[in-house]
């Protein structure tokens, strides 16, 4: 949406007018929507089960499928291990999963591991001597690896080579140690904090993408006939509307409901079923949360719906300025409920309405 400038504010800023009808309440806490990293326990045990193995059971992502399977079969004819990889996006999209797959799909082993657990030269070099001819070495947050593990990537991503160096000053020696060809598999939710060296350095840089509602809902159905859920159709969409483009969240919410369905003991998860457990479980028909609400609520109540400078914001919210950039912004941009601008943040005349407000005047020419 372009965004016009308007020196237009009003002088004194008005509380915001309610419209007539009151929307649904939501209350604080706790969120279905956070898409909390994976680790090895139980529950991410049964998530393994849900993963597609395919890039033909992926559903969504058309784009990166299509540049994936060219580099894949082009890999494969010429007997090469695929270029370095970097994927970047909102977490939840499938980043892991399409490590998985690839190396279900070059036939190759996948080292999964996340910078954090990288942190001494010692750890990461561990990790790359260890690779099999062509196996998949997954980083999950890339952009926190530390200065020092970085660096030792650099030349073995280039030339397959690892250099440890002994001793300090005059006495530094370097050897290096030769390592089997591999492919880096880098995530990140923040492409721009990786530096350029190791930016560089990827062969393929792919950005995973929101999913459209139809796409969770296959992916929704494609789960519930793994989990022996009946769904309907309706039922799936109405789940997937409020899955914020991420499967992540669209499986988990998918669970929620069955929990509720069976108590209920309706048999079938409908439009109905699912609507009223999402409405318990504090999730608005737009996906959003309640720490989604205050923020958007914050703006307009407190700022007049903006602009709002993202330190203000914060403070006004109890929220840290980096979840507010990194876990709820994305979305509320996508979804068309929130815009940034040279002078801060401002709530569109859509998530006015959303909350059941007129939209000033002035926000309505603030969008013209
Ligand atoms: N489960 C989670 N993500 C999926 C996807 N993209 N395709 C199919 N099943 C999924």
């Amino acid at each position: 949406m372009a965004i016009v400038s308007s020196n237009k504010q009003p002088k004194e800023p008005q509380p915001p007018k309610k419209a007539k009808e009151k929307p649904a309440s939501y209350s604080a806490e706790p969120s279905l929507l956070k898409p909390e990293p994976t680790g090895p326990d139980e529950t991410n045990k049964q998530e393994e089960k849900l993963r597609p193995q395919t890039l033909d059971t992926y559903i969504g992502q058309k784009d990166l499928k299509q540049v994936l399977s060219i580099a894949i079969g082009a890999a494969k004819s010429r007997r090469e291990s695929l270029d370095h990889l970097l994927l970047y996006g909102p977490p939840g999209l499938g980043k892991t999963t399409m490590a998985l797959i690839l190396a279900t799909e070059m036939k190759v082993g996948c080292k999964i591991t996340t910078a954090p657990a990288l942190e001494r030269p010692r750890d990461i070099a561990g990790l790359l001597v260890n690779l099999q001819p062509g196996d998949i070495l997954f980083i999950d947050e890339i952009h926190r690896l530390s200065k020092m593990s970085e660096e030792i990537l650099y030349p073995a991503m280039e030339d397959f080579r690892l250099d440890i160096t002994t001793g300090k000053g005059q006495s530094a020696r370097t050897r290096s140690i030769p390592l089997q060809r591999f492919t880096l598999v880098g995530a990140t939710t923040r492409v721009g904090a990786l530096t350029s060296p190791l930016r560089d350095r990827f062969g393929i840089i792919q950005r995973l993408q929101y999913y459209q509602p139809e796409e969770l809902s296959q992916i929704i159905q494609r789960t519930a006939d793994i989990l022996k859920t009946p769904i309907t159709p309706e039922g799936a969409l109405e789940i997937a509307r409020r899955s914020r483009g991420t499967p992540r969240i669209a499986n988990r919410l998918l669970k929620r409901v069955r929990d509720y369905c069976e108590v209920k003991n309706s048999g079938t998860i409908t439009h109905e079923i699912a609507s009223e457990a999402l409405q318990i479980y504090n999730v608005d028909p737009s996906g959003l949360d309640w720490t989604d609400r205050r923020i958007l609520s914050a703006i307009i109540e407190n700022f007049s719906g903006g602009p709002v400078g993202l330190e203000t914001l914060a403070a006004s919210t109890g929220e840290d300025t980096q979840t507010i950039e990194e876990v709820y912004e994305p979305y509320l941009l996508q979804i068309g409920y929130l815009n940034r601008t040279h002078r801060g943040r401002v709530a569109t005349p859509a998530a006015w309405k959303h909350l059941g407000y007129d939209p000033p005047a002035h926000q309505l020419s603030f969008f013209r």
